[in-house]
């Protein structure tokens, strides 16, 4: 007999099968039970029937705990109502170990009892569903890079350098030397940009931020393409692709689970190219006319002005040209004014922040270097960086986008913490 898997089940319509499966839950009366199985696959249901299997395996079935492991072997009919659109006529039940007493009941718990088993909480539907469209999101970046004509580069992972700021790097040792965990491999990419000419990383990031809030980990992922002879505008237009791209990817390939995310996918559905941009200029007086007070020119925006500007759009909306003073040493300024740069940062729609933040670079080797010393930066662990602009600099523009916020908008999850199998948080090392 054939061991298959859940998502397979509707090829074998009206075939007796067998699957390994754990269970999820459980109703049973006196003569009919029925078990909801999953496999990692999918979610299926599996109807014993008293006068079917014997008093034997019916008492056994009525008597599995949540989440022991089995073996079932059944017949595969339809069943319109189901997800894979199919049912288990059950015939044998083997147990392989019963779990007992399972943390997670099918009750409410509470936040931190449930990040407490994160390593157990990863079996719920829910958050089976969001690792599903994580997974898409993953699949469809390598496609839509790769089919741009990108090139896949790994920066690394301890470094020298800071490129967005020095208070928030996590320090560690190298031997005798310091270090710190990357926050961003954007430098690097640009020197393999200038090697291979579009590039995009996809790897985790760390950031020591204080911030508690429903966008902020501590470890993240980020994709980082850099692009030669692309400037700002262009940049831009990569970006809506890209993430439209995604967008309709997830549409297309996990319909199941926005459905049992209970996701809205009318929203979903509007996103498409190109996206609404606004100037930070013109986001200050759009803040000032809806009453924000606490906000002037040169200031940062934060959630709440985020979110109030990402509410006039149901599309992401490209936020651009902001204050030289709040942004990164790189960034190249804007050719007729030299308070403000070539920069963007994308702001998803349903108040899910900021999902991308980039710019054109500068390429002028005596502007690059007295950016780096205005900010402060040692500029010995900087002497490779500009040896780019040394040798055959070119205009150039790249951005990052953060996965787990991107996940975390499409999927629907209130919070990022949902949107990463192990999320590190504040005060979150476990498990
Ligand atoms: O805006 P950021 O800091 O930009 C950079 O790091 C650039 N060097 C990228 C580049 O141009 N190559 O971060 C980029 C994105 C943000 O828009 C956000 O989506 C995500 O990374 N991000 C975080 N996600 C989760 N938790 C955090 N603490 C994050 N910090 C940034
Ligand atoms: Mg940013």
């Amino acid at each position: 007999m054939k061991t298959i898997m859940i998502h397979e089940m509707p090829n074998h319509i009206g075939e007796t099968v067998r699957i390994g499966a754990w269970l999820a839950n459980k109703r049973s009366s006196g003569k009919i039970a029925f078990l909801q199985l999953r496999d990692g696959s999918g979610f299926v249901q599996g109807v014993v029937v008293k006068e079917v299997v014997g008093e034997d395996v019916f008492a056994k079935a009525k008597a599995i705990h949540q989440e022991s492991s089995l073996y079932i072997t059944a017949e595969v009919t339809v069943d319109e109502r189901s997800s894979f659109g199919v049912e288990l006529q059950v015939k044998d039940v083997e147990v392989i170990k019963e779990a007992v007493d399972y943390p997670i009941t099918p009750k409410e718990h509470g936040t931190e009892f449930l990040m407490d088993h994160r390593h157990l909480w990863l079996r719920s539907r829910k958050q089976h569903a969001i690792m599903k469209v994580r997974d898409e999101i993953i699949r469809a970046t390598y496609e839509f890079f790769h089919t741009n004509g990108f090139v896949k580069i790994d920066p690394p992972i301890l470094t020298g350098s800071s490129p967005e700021g020095t208070s928030e790097l996590f320090h560690t040792k190298y031997f005798d030397e310091d270090a710190y965990l990357s926050q961003s491999g954007q430098l690097y990419m640009e020197a393999a940009a200038m090697a291979l000419g579009k590039v995009f990383s996809f790897g985790p990031t760390f950031r020591a931020e204080k911030s508690k809030t429903r966008r902020h980990l501590i470890e993240f992922w980020m994709i980082e393409p850099e692009m030669a002879f692309v400037e700002h505008a262009e940049s831009l237009e990569v970006q809506e692709q890209f993430v439209a791209h995604l967008v309709q990817s997830v549409l297309k390939n996990c319909p199941l689970e926005l459905e049992r995310l209970g996701r809205d996918i009318s929203k979903l559905e509007k996103i498409k190219a190109p996206f609404p941009r606004i100037t930070y200029d013109e986001a200050i007086k759009f803040l000032h006319e809806e009453g924000f007070d606490d906000i002037v020119w040169g200031d940062d925006f934060g959630a709440p002005h985020e979110t109030a500007i990402a509410e006039k759009y149901d599309m992401p909306v490209f936020i651009t040209h902001y204050p030289i003073g709040i942004k990164p040493f790189y960034m190249q300024p804007h050719p007729e004014r030299d308070d403000v740069v070539l920069c963007a940062d994308l702001i998803a729609p349903e108040g899910y922040g900021e999902i991308i933040g980039g710019s054109e670079r500068i390429y002028d080797y005596e502007l690059m270097k007295q950016r780096i010393n205005e900010h402060n930066l040692d500029e010995s662990a900087y002497e490779w960086y500009l040896d780019l602009s040394k040798y055959g600099a070119v205009p150039h523009s790249g951005f990052g986008l953060g996965l787990e916020r991107t996940v975390a908008w499409i999927s629907g999850a209130e919070h990022v913490r949902e949107s990463i199998p192990f999320p590190r948080l504040l005060n979150r090392l476990y498990p």
